[in-house]
């Protein structure tokens, strides 16, 4: 599949980001040199960014993420909460999440992150009905993404915010292209989010595709 971005103009665009930090970059090497083969699931720097700056901008307090891998995107997140919030945290993976907790540490930011280990649909349907969620960032199994969505939008609350990940996948989601099960799967959701009236949203060309998905 060709690059979504010219690989020039991505290069361009992170070098006109707001730079990661230490913590941030050390977690990126260490994935990179602990799981070569996962360390492609890792989020980069300018959507880290771009991740803190909506928190930020939704004034959120309660967050949830689905999709931990070693911790980036949650460091991202719980650096633009307002004093005193939270973000939850969804994963199956111990190994994974092992690294995350200690950076999470070295980034000042574990008191603010609660990780639960368990597939994220009984962690997600075990939360109060009460529209509580100030900001979900949906970056897991794809296959998983529309029950997420589903578990998510009565939660949050007007004018809170769910981020939906990989939403292009490559390209792969244009009529005629691959009938993967991820690929098949990104399309539903992206069909039932621009169909729900409950929500307004936007869909981004950044890195693989974000979708932004606003509770009206
Ligand atoms: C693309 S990675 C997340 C990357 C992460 N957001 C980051 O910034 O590095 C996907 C993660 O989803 C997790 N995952 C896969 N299936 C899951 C499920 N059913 N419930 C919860 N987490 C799941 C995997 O263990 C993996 O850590």
């Amino acid at each position: 599949m060709p690059d979504i971005i010219d690989p020039a103009i991505s290069d361009y665009l992170l070098a006109h980001c707001t730079p990661a930090d230490d913590v941030l970059r050390e977690l990126a090497a260490e994935t990179r040199a602990a799981f070569p083969d996962a360390a492609g699931m890792q989020i980069t720097q300018d959507e880290g960014e771009l991740l803190t700056l909506l928190t930020r901008l939704t004034g959120a307090r309660v967050a949830v993420e689905v999709g931990v891998f070693t911790g980036y995107s949650a460091i991202c997140i719980a650096r633009g909460l307002t004093e005193g919030g939270s973000l939850l945290a969804c994963d199956v993976s111990e190994e994974w999440t092992g690294v995350a907790r200690e950076y999470w540490k070295r980034a000042g930011v574990a008191d603010r992150i609660d990780l639960r280990i368990a597939p994220a649909i009984e962690t997600l349907r075990a939360l109060s009905a009460d529209p509580v969620v100030d900001f979900a960032f949906i970056d897991a199994d794809k296959t998983g993404y529309l029950g997420y969505y589903e578990e998510l939008v009565p939660r949050l609350r007007p004018g809170g915010l769910i981020v939906l990940d990989n939403v292009l996948q490559q390209g792969r989601v244009v009529a005629g292209g691959a009938q993967s099960d991820s690929v098949v799967a990104i399309r539903q959701v992206n069909d039932r989010v621009v169909a729900d009236e409950r929500v307004e949203s936007v869909m981004l060309p950044v890195r693989d595709g974000v979708t932004l998905i606003r509770r009206r």
